[in-house]
């Protein structure tokens, strides 16, 4: 996998006279002092010192040699970004970077690519400078987090980004213009402390001012420096969000379920802080980004990941694997290791492999001990828990199929195949209960000592918060509002699960497809009881009529197969909870195992059971 840096700046080597050409004053111009050497000047002002990496494409590729990088991708510096200039300015200096980008591109050698700038207090021409951009080369854009007075929810910069995602452009967000100039004259504290301020900004704008909600899920947005003091302060953000109906803004969804709707690069420069952010974030939302070449950039780019404690597939999403996402580059798996500095590999496009298919680094990061010193059993109880909810998964995948065939064949209840599809989803559902119904074993193999040693870090977390069996219940027709109540903390599962209520169930596609076929007939006026009867004699009726209902009968013997081994799962479960913790109460605040015996009655299709008593009389 390459290893890309998709925060880093340049200058060209020379560019006309901005303030002659257009007649106003302080723009950026630069004034070589050596060879090599050169200040950024604003007017007659110094701004910054830079170095021949800034404009020649030869020494920057001998520094991403020596520290390991295969591509990059340039952006210019805020202090171009001329939101505050006449629109025809600003967009003519866009141009005129854009296209010096271009060019020093292209004496890259392959491995340096560009990120425009557009003139952003101008929705149209920003929108039409990037896609010329886009046309031209550029992989994306390079914004300010503001323009003057408005934040990144603006409805125009909405648009602008509305586009980005259109043109399928990346977007880096960088903090520019930061605030309270007159409390930050020294010490360089607007970097230091208004960048963070300004980045977090930018970010909770976004989510509050419901910018996500309004933006497609397709667009590509990353924020510099970490996202400022974002990830530190989420819990802030969260508990007055949860607190203070004012703090909600007007986004759908409390702040945390937004994380996955953006990146943050890695120029934290502390290795706590940069695991700390992945652990936010999730691994897959971190990108390398150096700040390179300037004074406050990373020196041994990448170093910071490299020599972080995250795993080595983790490092490899970081070093490189979410850029290419980001970036909308399919490229394949040939490249640097992420631990050794080596002669930069080709970029391979386009390869599906075994893990990038299987997302297996991806999948490979979700085991998150929270135990420490970690526990060495506390992998085998994460593991376990999501292989079941992984099986969960499925199982809810194939009985919404069987319920869709089974509302297929009530619409048309000559129809036979929709009957066998069904039973065949139902056998497979059957074999995937078997073997979750087996696997407590593997978890018996863990002490009771071993699993109390870390049990308390688990509160309040608990087997009643697993949405997706709630789903399973649901979804199969035992339908008890009032276990919603443990998932109020995750206001998705939440809203999954009363959509679920809503839904027709499986056991009422059932009978609604035996109605349909006029094998089920329920008065009007009939008691709860009376109903139950009718439909347990129509289940009779069909097993007293094989000849004409093996079909029928067969989805029957699956289901109630189904039923038992469900069963068979709580009690396997119940066993499992006794030999661990006796007849302790549970983390959720149940009363343990006697209350799981309650759930031991618990049928999805009792009627199918009566049957079996009614074929006997
Ligand atoms: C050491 C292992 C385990 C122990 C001690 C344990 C304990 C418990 C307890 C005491 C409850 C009752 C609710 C509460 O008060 O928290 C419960 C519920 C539950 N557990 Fe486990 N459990 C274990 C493993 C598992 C595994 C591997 C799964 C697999 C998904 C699981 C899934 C569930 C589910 C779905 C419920 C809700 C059951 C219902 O409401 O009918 N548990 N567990």
């Amino acid at each position: 996998m390459p290893v890309i840096d998709i925060h880093n700046h340049f200058f060209p080597r020379t560019w006309p006279d901005l303030a002659a050409r257009y007649g106003t004053p302080n723009w950026p111009w630069i004034k070589h002092t050596e060879p090599g050497r050169a200040e950024i000047m604003l007017g007659d002002r110094f701004f910054r010192n830079i170095y021949a990496a800034c404009w020649d494409a030869d020494v920057r590729l001998s520094e991403m040699e020596r520290d390991g990088v295969d591509i990059q991708v340039l952006s210019a510096t805020p202090v171009l970004f001329a939101y505050d200039r006449p629109i025809e300015h600003a967009l003519d200096c866009a141009k005129l970077f854009n296209d010096a980008a271009l060019e020093l591109c292209a004496q890259g050698k392959g491995r340096l690519k560009a990120l425009c700038q557009v003139p952003l207090q101008d929705i149209d021409a920003a929108c039409g400078e990037l896609s010329r951009c886009m046309r031209a080369g550029h992989l994306g854009v390079q914004i300010g987090n503001h323009v003057g007075e408005k934040n990144l929810d603006d409805p125009g910069i909405v648009t602008f980004l509305h586009h980005c995602a259109d043109e399928g452009a990346a977007v880096l967000v960088h903090p520019w213009d930061m605030l309270a100039p007159q409390r930050m004259p020294n010490y360089m504290m607007p970097w230091t402390v208004g960048m963070p301020a300004e980045t977090q900004l930018g970010i909770v704008a976004m989510i509050l001012g419901g910018a996500f909600d309004k933006l497609p899920q397709g667009l590509r947005i990353c924020f510099a420096h970490g996202g400022g003091s974002f990830a530190f302060l989420l819990g802030r953000l969260e508990n007055a969000w949860r607190h203070h109906p004012v703090a909600h803004g007007v986004c759908e969804l409390p702040p945390r379920q937004y994380l996955n709707r953006f990146y943050v690069d890695s120029a934290v420069f502390d290795s706590r802080t940069l695991e700390f952010l992945a652990g936010t974030m999730g691994t897959e939302r971190v990108m390398l980004g150096s700040d390179y070449p300037f004074p406050l950039g990373e020196h041994g780019i990448g170093s910071l990941i490299r020599g972080s404690g995250l795993s080595q597939s983790a490092k490899a999403q970081l070093l490189g694997g979410n850029a290419e996402e980001f970036l909308g580059l399919k490229t394949g798996t040939s490249g640097r290791e992420v631990s050794e500095v080596t002669p930069p590999a080709e970029v391979h496009h386009d390869q599906l492999t075994y893990s990038s298919y299987l997302r297996v680094p991806e999948l490979l990061q979700l085991q998150q001990p929270q135990s420490s010193p970690n526990h060495h059993d506390e992998m085998l109880f994460i593991i376990v828990h999501q292989t079941y909810e992984l099986w969960f998964k499925e199982l809810l995948h194939d009985l919404d199929a069987v319920v869709a065939n089974l509302r297929a064949a009530a619409a048309n209840p000559q129809a036979h195949d929709e009957v066998y599809e069904a039973a065949r989803l139902l056998r497979r559902c059957t074999e995937i209960t078997r073997v979750l119904v087996e696997q407590f074993t593997i978890l018996e193999t863990m002490l009771p000592t071993h699993f109390l040693a870390f049990r308390g870090k688990l509160e309040p977390a608990s087997g009643f918060q697993s949405e997706q069996f709630r789903e399973l219940e649901f979804l199969c027709g035992l339908k008890d509002e009032k276990m919603l109540r443990y998932h109020r903390p995750t206001p998705e599962a939440h809203a999954q699960l009363e959509r679920r209520l809503r839904e027709p169930s499986l056991h009422q596609a059932f009978f609604d497809a035996l109605r349909a076929m006029g094998r089920l007939q329920i008065a009007e006026d009939a008691t709860e009881r009376q109903q139950f009867d009718a439909r347990a004699r129509a289940v009779l009726a069909l097993y007293r009529d094989e000849h004409s209902y093996r079909d029928w009968i067969d989805v029957c013997e699956r289901l109630t197969e189904f039923d038992e081994l469900v069963v068979s799962w709580r009690l396997r479960h119940i066993q499992l909870v006794e030999r661990t913790i006796g007849v302790r109460m549970g983390t959720g605040g149940s009363a343990g195992s006697s209350y799981l015996k309650l759930t031991l009655d618990k049928k999805f299709f009792p009627e199918l059971w009566e049957a079996r008593t009614l074929l006997t009389e």
